[in-house]
């Protein structure tokens, strides 16, 4: 993924990165314990539990860069239908979220639905480009 001059760097920038997202994730949960309100919590939760996701992702990518990773055809098969089911399910989410946000007039809950609409839209696009790089992913397989 990157050339071994640049290894260290990017090693860096990503345990940077895991440490901005272990501070909102505490951060975090510090400020939701301080309230009982099921409105707050969500509002503190929606960025928490992204956090939480993109420290996996990061540990994960870090972790790949210390080895080489193949993909068996059976993880193929396994990408394949997640791609086939997701692409429709995400499109029907958007959909979905569309009309939920337009039939909301609260602040807070169209707050919360406009960044869960632009998450649909980002999931759809991911299974987009994913679509795309399968063949990569063929290339080295058993
Ligand atoms: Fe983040
Ligand atoms: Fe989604």
């Amino acid at each position: 993924m990157t050339l071994p001059e640049n290894r260290k760097k990017f090693d860096d920038l990503v345990n940077r990165w895991i440490v901005l997202e272990e501070s909102t994730i505490n951060e975090a949960k510090n400020l939701t314990g301080n309230s009982r309100n099921p409105m707050v919590r969500a509002i503190i939760d929606l960025l928490r539990m992204d956090s939480e996701k993109h420290k996996h992702i990061l540990q994960t990518i870090q972790k790949s860069m210390h080895s080489t990773v193949t993909f068996s055809t059976d993880d193929l098969k396994v990408v394949d239908t997640f791609v086939e089911k997701h692409m429709t399910l995400e499109k029907n989410a958007i959909e979905t979220a569309e009309q939920a946000l337009e039939m909301s007039s609260l602040p807070i809950p169209r707050l919360l639905l406009s960044h869960l609409l632009e998450d649909e839209k980002s999931h759809d696009a991911y299974m987009s480009e994913l679509n795309d790089i399968k063949g990569y992913m063929a290339k080295d397989t058993d």
